[in-house]
């Protein structure tokens, strides 16, 4: 088993070891999750991949999400991403929901930060790939934390983050979070940095869900949320992940960022399966949470369902 790296910051292959491996190995399994913790995001090519299989990889590394409400996959592991109408076989119009939440996905966002129970990791597989454009790309937030000035990661290093589902959706369309998704999902706050328990490092923890810093005038918490942002995907220091047939590529959640990126969506399909799994207080949940209250910041963006 071996690893080559995919970026210099961050990023690696398995080479030698399968889906199949770590899902029955031990020793394969050890293997890739020192690798997932050392190198945030890990590519495996050519695998013969199945919703079983899937499932069965990510569960080894913790208890899996349910798809949250109202998405493609609500009640099952899989959260579906895809412009292809199942009742239909057609791809959707531009303004369906489905084209909607791809292009939220097009933020920069990590995986479940809106969520009372954070996610540790991403799997997601891709199962109809369209002949351009429709790549992932990847931002390290532990490499964006080492590569802040000394006097800035001092200033933030408390602060806390008020994060939302409604506020990431509403950059896209105002009404694109239903109220059913609102009521599910109200807004959660975390530490800025997320330490990882097994090695040390700290990463920033934030993205496109996050809207206001405790403690702070709106604008001001939004502005250096929004430079943050900008540091840490710094073009310079981003991993451009161009998918190939058979490609399963798992991250980090709490020290990375990601977007899908355009492709002619409606001329070509795409279809994407993610396996999400929850962050325990051994991934370092407890140490992020924040103290701090609902009533303190409010949520922003009311938008009628
Ligand atoms: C995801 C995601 C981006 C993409 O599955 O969480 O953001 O490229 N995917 O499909
Ligand atoms: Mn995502």
């Amino acid at each position: 088993m071996d690893l080559r790296p995919l970026a210099p910051d961050f990023g690696a292959e398995v080479l030698g070891a399968t889906l199949i491996d770590v899902t029955e190995r031990d020793d394969a399994y050890a293997f890739v999750r020192a690798a997932f913790e050392e190198h945030s995001v890990l590519l495996f090519r050519n695998q013969q991949i199945s919703d079983e299989l899937q499932a069965a990889y990510s569960r080894r590394f913790g208890e899996l999400e349910i798809a949250k409400v109202a998405s493609l996959g609500e009640g099952t592991p899989f959260s579906i991403l895809t412009n292809v109408d199942r009742a239909t076989g057609a791809l959707v119009a531009p303004d369906h929901k489905e084209a909607l939440r791809a292009r939220a996905n097009q933020l920069w966002h990590t995986d479940s930060s809106f969520k009372a129970q954070p996610a540790l990791a991403s799997v997601l597989s891709a199962r109809t790939i369209p002949p351009s454009g429709g790549e992932t790309e990847f931002a390290s937030q532990r490499s964006a934390w080492a590569r802040l000035p000394e006097d800035m990661r001092a200033r933030i290093a408390d602060l806390c983050v008020w994060h939302d589902y409604a506020h990431s959706r509403g950059q896209i369309a105002p009404h694109l979070a239903s109220e059913r998704e609102r009521n599910a999902m109200p807004p959660v706050c975390w530490r800025i940095r997320w330490r990882n328990p097994v090695n040390g490092r700290d990463a920033l923890y934030l993205a496109s869900h996050a809207y206001a810093i405790e403690g702070m005038p709106r604008e001001e918490g939004y502005a250096l949320i929004r430079e943050l942002i900008a540091h840490v995907t710094d073009p310079a220091h981003t991993y451009l992940h161009r998918w190939q047939a058979g490609d399963v590529v798992m991250w980090d959640n709490r020290a990375t960022m990601h977007r899908g990126r355009p492709w002619p969506d409606n001329l070509h399909a795409r279809l994407m399966k993610r396996t999400t799994i929850s962050a325990s207080d051994a991934d370092g949940v407890a140490a992020t949470r924040a103290p701090c209250s609902g009533e303190t910041v409010g949520r922003v963006l009311q938008a009628a369902g």
